[in-house]
């Protein structure tokens, strides 16, 4: 009997597990009502009664061991699979993988700044709009085509809600509010009933700038937008100014840069011209001022707009204007900025 109870002590010693399922397996085998230890306990009425205090001893300690080494053996394999399930120990922490700023917002961010070291300051406007501040105020006739139901979207039900086409309606949204002198940079996102492709999309992001004092002229003008376009493409930067027509500017024009991929000399990007257009601007039209409630015999001033995605891809050359809104991190993590 002491022999037997040795041997089971020797095997309970050495017993593993390598899931709970086995250690439970182990606990039926030993421990059971058919269990072996069990069994030597049964044979215990049979043990001499010289022998029944010592015999009873050592089945009593090989029960508490056995008790003992099953339960560790349980919850070792409780431990393991928690582990296993949700953390991986053998990974390593590092790369860190941080999210970086959107390309858009750090030209929007670069734009914002050169014109704040100017004086300029923030002002914004609501993407969802009436009609006067988008067009009727910024001097659009009636019938005018950018009014169209192609290029703008209406809200349903309410004809005269729109989502803004244009930034000029923060224009509009500052001089009711403020007497000049203004001098404000208003970024957002604006929106067009446009097919997307990689040309076009419904909505992209614009910048538009607003001075209003006493004698402000379009040399004034010139002069910011050619400081403008060096801190933007570098202090090589030559400008342009082309007439061209907008409702709320007269005289207006386009503003063209030199390519700053060919130096001005012609390739591919700027079609063999060497110039590139990068925004439009001109001396706010009196209607527009009178509009605001600003007096058009004291103050003059002038307005340039210009799209962030254009602004973003002449810089990066970015040839699908989808990239910006599909926020595929591939594309984004390209994009590092200092702040
Ligand atoms: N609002 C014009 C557009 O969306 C851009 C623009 C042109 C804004 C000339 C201006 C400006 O302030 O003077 O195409």
């Amino acid at each position: 009997m002491i022999e037997k109870i040795e041997k089971l002590m020797a095997e309970i010693e050495a017993l593993q597990a390598a899931n709970a399922e086995e250690a439970e397996a182990l606990r039926i085998k030993y421990l059971s009502k058919k269990g072996e230890i069990t069994a030597l306990m049964n044979d215990f009425r049979s043990v001499p009664a010289e022998q029944k205090k010592e015999v009873g001893m050592r089945i009593n300690q090989l029960k508490a061991a056995a008790l003992d080494k099953i339960n560790a053996l349980k919850s070792q394999a409780a431990a393991g699979s928690q582990q296993c399930a949700c953390i991986d120990l053998t990974r390593s922490p590092y790369p860190i993988h941080l999210g970086t700023r959107h390309p858009l917002t750090i030209v929007r961010n670069e734009i914002v700044d050169i014109f704040s070291r100017l004086g300029f300051t923030l002002a914004e406007g609501p993407e969802v709009e009436d009609d006067w501040h988008v067009y009727s105020s910024m001097n659009f006739a009636d019938d005018h085509p950018a009014r169209d139901m192609q290029d703008t979207f209406f809200i349903e039900s309410h004809p005269d809600i729109i989502l803004r086409s244009h930034t000029s309606s923060v224009q509009a949204r500052v001089m009711e509010k403020n007497q000049p002198p203004i001098r404000v940079i208003c970024p957002g996102r604006v929106y067009r009933n446009e097919a997307i492709s990689a040309r076009a999309h419904c909505f992209f992001h614009q910048v538009e700038g607003l001075y209003i004092d006493k004698n402000v002229s379009f040399t004034d003008l010139k002069q910011v937008l050619l400081l403008f376009a060096q801190e933007m493409f570098g202090p090589d930067t030559k400008i342009r100014l082309r007439p061209s027509y907008f409702p709320f500017t007269e005289p207006s024009a386009e503003m063209d840069i030199s390519c700053h991929l060919c130096g001005g000399k012609g390739c591919s990007f700027c079609k063999h011209t060497g110039w590139v257009e990068i925004l439009g601007c001109g001396m706010v039209d009196p209607a527009v001022l009178e509009a605001g409630g600003i007096d058009s015999t004291v103050y003059t001033g002038y307005a340039f707009g210009m799209g962030i995605e254009r602004i973003t891809n002449l810089k990066y050359q970015v040839k699908d204007l989808r990239m910006f809104s599909e926020n595929d991190t591939r594309f984004l993590d390209e994009f590092v900025s200092a702040n």
